[in-house]
């Protein structure tokens, strides 16, 4: 029996995540043919969904990699986000392609866009594994879109509870919360 079985129910299996991630791949394929891609990779939460959906990707691409840290208010992100690792190297002119875990009230993500487009990037879209729709508090246009998932806390797939639990294969919610 696996470690987490008795902590973490199944929301989206592997196999459903996987699929997924391969349809994602063909259509970000298609969109970016020709061009020399960026993948910007927000930390820690979406480095599994990243690393999976760079391998179903066929072209040749870049990976770069974005800390950020939103400031709580009680378990509330207050919008105020700090990078905590910045890319590592200049991003003008770049086709920019932000790899992110979930989309839960928006206010990283407007925060983030923002500060990308800031710094001239030929291109900048955002890909997103999970939507939670219900707690936005800012519009975030997704480009591309795993799931819409109804306002659970998840886990699992690079989505940590406490920093733990990141890997557990599927996304799973936590059993009695
Ligand atoms: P906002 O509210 O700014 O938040 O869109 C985005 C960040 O909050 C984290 N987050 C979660 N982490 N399970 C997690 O493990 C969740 O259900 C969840 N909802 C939001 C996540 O880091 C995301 O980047
Ligand atoms: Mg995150």
């Amino acid at each position: 029996m696996a470690f987490y079985e008795q902590e973490v129910g199944v929301l989206i299996p592997e196999d459903k995540l996987q699929a997924r991630v391969k349809e994602l791949g063909a259509q970000i394929t298609r969109d970016y043919a020709g061009k020399e891609l960026t993948l910007v990779c927000v930390l820690k939460g979406s480095t599994f969904f990243a690393m999976d959906l760079a391998r179903a990707v066929d072209l040749p691409l870049t990976l770069e990699f974005l800390g950020v840290s939103s400031y709580q208010g009680g378990t509330e992100t207050t919008g105020e986000v700090r990078i905590t690792t910045d890319v590592s190297k200049p991003m003008a002119g770049k086709h920019l392609l932000i790899i992110e875990d979930i989309i839960d009230t928006g206010l990283t993500m407007s925060f983030l866009l923002e500060n990308l487009r800031a710094r001239h990037p030929a291109s900048l879209k955002l890909c997103s594994l999970l939507e939670k729709p219900s707690r936005a508090r800012t519009k975030i246009d997704i480009d591309y879109k795993g799931f819409v998932i109804d306002d659970l806390f998840v886990v699992g797939y690079g989505l940590d509870f406490a920093e733990k639990l990141r890997n557990v294969p599927f996304i799973g919610v936590m059993k009695g919360k």
